[in-house]
């Protein structure tokens, strides 16, 4: 009996997406559409594959373990977690940037190798960014959401946050002060997997490149 391929996605947005992606390869999974159901694991018996919906900074976490075989989430959380896996295909949705955001007058912090202070839901990029790009020391704050407080209540000097649309720093008053990367969903998998199942897994990703 064919063993099954699983699957971690990311709850909410980027699942949908995800989903609708692997739809257009095939791969459909009819429990998963209903709304208002709180299961956590679907499964498609005819294709032998799992799915399960899992909270973004976990999918690094159950693809090392071998738990799922693929996974799919943002760069953000895949850069931050820096698990033991391979990133095999970029899905080009859930597309925003990885900024250092701030009040306009912050800007002149990030020129002069000041020492300041950096809130953020991401600590491993944004020490990455400031240590080894930029060679600024700093002191980074860990904060889990609403980053862009922090500078407003006078928490930090600027924040290393997601921006997609800009609004929420609009609204505030701040701006995109430096970039750091581009973002957008990624599919990962786990290396064991990627030889053991090199066949079925190499065919999905094909099939979804052709998609792109
Ligand atoms: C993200 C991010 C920004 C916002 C950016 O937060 O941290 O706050 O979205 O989007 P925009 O540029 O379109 O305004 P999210 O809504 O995921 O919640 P969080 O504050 O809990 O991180």
């Amino acid at each position: 009996m064919t063993r099954y391929l699983t699957f971690a996605l990311t709850k909410g947005r980027l699942a949908d997406k995800t989903l609708e992606k692997l739809e257009s390869i095939g791969i459909t999974c009819e429990e998963m559409k209903d709304k208002s159901s709180r299961k956590l694991i679907f499964v498609n018996e005819e294709l032998r594959l799992k799915f399960f919906l899992a909270k973004g900074p976990d999918v690094p976490t159950y693809v090392e373990h071998g738990v799922a075989d693929i996974g799919v989430t943002g760069k953000d959380i895949i850069m931050e977690e820096n698990r033991a896996i391979y990133e095999v295909l970029d899905l080009d949705f859930g597309k925003c940037r990885m900024c250092i955001c701030g009040y306009p007058k912050a800007k002149e912090l990030l020129s002069h190798h000041e020492m300041i202070r950096v809130a953020t839901k991401y600590p491993r990029i944004a020490r990455d960014y400031f240590h080894n790009k930029k060679h600024q020391t700093v002191d980074i704050i860990k904060l889990n959401g609403s980053i862009e407080l922090a500078p407003i209540v006078g928490l930090s000097d600027v924040i290393c946050d997601i921006v997609e649309t800009g609004t929420t720093l609009k609204e505030n008053g701040l701006e995109v002060l430096e970039e750091v990367c581009p973002l957008s969903a990624r599919m990962v998998v786990n290396q064991v997997s990627m030889r053991m199942e090199a066949e079925r897994i190499r065919s999905i990703i094909n099939k979804l490149r052709e998609k792109l």
